[in-house]
This record gives C-alpha cells, structure tokens and sequence, in this order.
C-alpha cells in the first residue's frame, strides 16, 4: 500500500542529522554531566552545546532555556510554576479555549486549587482579540497563556500585541510554540514573550524532549525538585541524548526555515485542487493568510472526516471530529470558531513538510474525488460500533 504522511503537525520523522548527532553522542557521552572528571566533561559539554543552539534558535542566552520531556512538561512547568511562585499576590489567569489540553488541563487543575481561570473565546479564523485580553486583565491577573499557532487549524494568534497587552499591565506572558518551531519565526525579542514552550519531536527531533525559555529574572517554581540541575530548575540528571538531538533539531530548524515557502505554494496548490474539484461543498477552516504555512484544514460539508480517512488508509492526516455511540461531536477548537456541526464533522487537517511533494499532492486529491461518492454510501449503512472513534489530533 502506498503511504503518504501528511501529519507532520501530529509528529516528524528524525532527521538525519539529528540521528547522526545523537548517535555520536550515544557512546561518547556517558559520563554523568555533573561529574568532574575525565568522563563527565564531554557529556557537560554536549549539553551546553545544545542549550546554546536551542537559545540561538530562540534569540535567547542559554541560561534562559530549561530542557523538558516535552511541549507537555514546558507548559506545565510555564503555568503551574507561575501559579505556585505568585499566588500570595494573585491567582488570575487568562487563556484561551483553542490552546492544547497541555494547557487547558494544567489550568483546570490549578482551578482546584483556587485559582480563577478565563477562557477566551475567539473569532470565526480562530483568532484572539488583543482587546479581549486587555478586557479580562484584573489586579489578580498574573499569568497569559495564549498558543503561537492552534495545532488543528494553523491559525497564528497576534502574540505581539498580546505581549504589550500584558507588559503594559505587568503580566507575565506564556506562549505555546510547539507548532510554531521551524515553521516560522519564534525569537523571543520579536514575540515579546517571558515564557515559551517547544516540543522537540514537532520539528524532526525524537519524542520526549522540549523545552521552556524562561525570562532572565522572572521566577518560577519547580515541578521536580532535587538536587540544582538545570540551575535549579528541573532536577534530574539531564538526558543527555535527547537534549543533543533537540540541540541539532534547533540548529536545522533555522537553517531550513526558508524552504517553508516551498511547503507553503504546495498547501496553497492543494487547496485550489480541492477547491477545483469540490466547489462550495469544501471550506476551509483557520486564518486564511495568517496561517502556519504547511497547515491546511479543509471541511467536507455534510461529511464525517473520520470517515473519509478511514476510506483513504494511505494517507496519514488528522480529523477534529468524534462519534461517541452515535452522539457527533467536533473538535474544542472548531466549536470555539462557532463552527456548524456539519461542517466541523467533515474536518480534515492536511499537515505538510519538507518532504511532502507535488505528485502526493496530486494523488491524494484524486484519491479523495474517488472517495467521496464512497464515503457518501457507506454512512448509510455504518453502525453506531463503527463509529466509535476518538480524537486524532
Ligand atoms: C500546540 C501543542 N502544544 C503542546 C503539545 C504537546 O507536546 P508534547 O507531545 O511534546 O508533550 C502539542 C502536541 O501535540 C501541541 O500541538
């Protein structure tokens, strides 16, 4: 069977180089970081090289960057850390209803320890009003978190205006760029941001591993506590291998940023096939221009997304819609975008990357033309069992 991977906001297959980094590491770095001797010094300096090309990446110094298992671990840290450092002088945070369960449930966890959480709606693109957050801003604010890019639909949220939202009103501001690394531009000077979270494997490094740029003197409290690794901030012995692949990961993420362009006129060609062939019974959901440039999430009116995947087994992508025993049910994102629940059944995220090519392109769109007449007859005679699908992004 063919295999098309047009998933790559899902996960990235290892780079090369990365693999390559990673592998000179596996035997040479064993010692451990924090000895002295002969052993320990190469795995030391293994780990500040890639701290530094993680803070290069980032516009930021290496003191700045915390390694973490992973976009996940970051958030958390970023969140709960916030909450537990400043909760005598409030415990206001202002979100978003898009951002991922990594931030969602940390702060609905922190609910339960009393904090006060405003989820922000946002508009039909899946974009944040500046002005909402300025609105929500209260004297007990102390944390905004609020994503780079959605994972689902690519939307890119205005995170500089929010950063002087918050700076006006000295609030600390938390992004989520785990969808945004290598795909365009994440310099923390540009984004204004105090706290960021990256997630290695959305950018050809290994699952696992990420990280979490925190501001020079903004103070956090720990996850894990232990002895002073990471200066303090995370203890553990650092995992060597995985901080050198996140390390070279960064490193070929800005030397490839300009070949997005590429990835981008191949997204754009698959929308105007798609459009071509399907007319008003496709739409596309997210920001039509500020979006992640390899994203595109197409909706099949009257569809089931689930349902059309199952039928193109060849191409790996994601839906945003579930059927619970027969009760439809769309994506948290698409529902915040107020869209119709017959729309947002038919979501389908097409996530593209360097790899992808013009001929794939083609062939899935001619896949999906065969399918959809298919797709039309099946539903009538699939059971409520078959249905039974959960979330895939
Ligand atoms: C926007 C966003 N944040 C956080 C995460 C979680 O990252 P990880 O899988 O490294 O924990 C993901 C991964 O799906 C994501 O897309």
């Amino acid at each position: 069977m063919r295999q098309i991977y047009l998933d790559y906001n899902a996960s990235t297959p290892i780079a090369q180089e990365v693999a390559e980094a990673m592998s000179g590491s596996l035997k040479a770095n064993f010692g451990n970081p924090s000895s002295s001797h002969w052993a320990g010094s190469p795995a030391k300096a293994a780990v500040t090289r890639a701290r530094e090309q993680v803070a290069a990446l980032l516009g930021a110094s290496p003191e700045e960057i915390v390694f973490t298992s992973g976009g996940s671990e970051a958030n958390n840290h970023a969140i709960k850390g916030v909450f537990f450092a400043l909760r005598w002088r409030g415990s206001h945070i202002i979100t978003t209803q898009i951002e991922h369960p990594a931030v969602i449930q940390p702060c609905r966890f922190l609910e339960t320890l009393g904090a006060e959480v405003t989820y922000l709606s946002v508009d039909g693109t899946g974009t944040v009003d500046p002005d909402d957050i300025r609105k929500a801003i209260t004297k007990q604010t102390i944390l905004i978190s609020v994503m780079h890019a959605n994972n689902e639909v690519g939307t890119i949220q205005p995170i500089a205006e929010i950063a002087r939202v918050a700076q006006e009103h000295g609030v600390l501001f938390h992004t989520d760029a785990a969808q945004t690394v290598g795909k365009i531009g994440t310099r923390v000077d540009e984004l204004g941001v105090d706290l960021l979270s990256i997630a290695g494997h959305k950018f050809h490094a290994p699952k696992g591993v990420g990280a979490l740029y925190i501001r020079q003197g903004v103070k956090l409290e720990s996850l894990i506590h232990g002895a002073g690794h990471e200066a303090g901030r995370r203890a553990g012995t650092e995992n060597v291998l995985l901080d050198v692949g996140l390390g070279a990961a960064c490193e070929l993420a800005q030397a490839r940023i300009g070949r997005m362009a590429e990835v981008q006129r191949l997204r754009d060609l698959f929308w105007t096939r798609l459009a071509e062939l399907f007319g008003n019974q496709v739409v596309l959901n997210g920001h039509p221009e500020h979006r992640l440039p390899n994203t595109l999430n197409v909706s099949f009116i009257d569809k089931v997304g689930a349902e059309i995947l199952a039928q193109v087994p060849e191409v790996a992508a994601s839906t945003g819609s579930a059927c619970h025993a027969g009760s439809a049910e769309i994506s948290p994102v698409l529902r915040a975008m107020g869209i119709p629940i017959n729309v947002g059944m038919g979501a389908i995220r097409f996530s593209l990357g360097l790899d992808t090519t013009a001929e794939e392109i083609e062939w899935v769109v001619h896949r999906l033309a065969e399918t959809l007449g298919r797709a039309d007859k099946k539903s009538a005679n699939t059971s409520e069992e078959e249905f039974l699908l959960d979330y895939c992004i």
